[in-house]
């Protein structure tokens, strides 16, 4: 009688245990590199089209070349590290405090995903603060 629960118990245990292994791995899955790096400076084209969506649309200006910012303005390197993508979008398109909404800024709205994939990757520092180029 006692041989069985101990039996069942520990089953019940394994199964759990690898219940909540797969989806540990479904959400690294879930969450996989948004960006892709070669040779250095070299990204993928959405990454690229972020990079210049961020020096073009003024990102820069506030949060500075490097995404360091300053006294008055986040480093993005630091908010990329808990900022989910939703996160991200949510104040990037509708602004918070002194950082303004871009939701009617048509070239930051068509080029988010590439915008966040690269403050990402400076974030993750994968991607340099230096000049890149497409991967071809
Ligand atoms: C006029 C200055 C200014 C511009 C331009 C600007 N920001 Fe901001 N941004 C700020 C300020 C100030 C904050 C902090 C807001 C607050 O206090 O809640 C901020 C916050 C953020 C945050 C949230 C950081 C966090 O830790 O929660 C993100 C992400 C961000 N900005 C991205 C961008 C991107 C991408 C652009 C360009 C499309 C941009 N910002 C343009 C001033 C600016």
């Amino acid at each position: 009688m006692s041989t069985k629960l101990t039996c069942r118990k520990l089953f019940l245990g394994v199964a759990l245990a690898s219940t909540s292994s797969l989806v540990a791995t479904g959400f690294a899955l879930a969450e996989e590199t948004p960006y892709t790096v070669k040779d250095g400076n070299k990204v993928d084209e959405a990454t690229y089209n972020g990079w210049k969506t961020y020096k073009r649309q003024r990102c820069e200006t506030c949060h500075g070349a490097t995404a360091e910012g300053g006294a008055a303005f986040p480093n993005l390197l630091t908010s990329l590290k808990t900022l989910t993508k939703d996160q991200f979008k949510q104040v990037v398109l509708e602004g918070r405090k002194n950082m303004p909404p871009h939701k009617n800024n048509k070239a930051v709205v068509e080029n988010l995903d590439g915008l966040y994939a690269y403050l990402k990757g400076r974030s993750d520092g994968a991607i340099p603060a230096t000049e890149l180029d497409k991967i071809q």
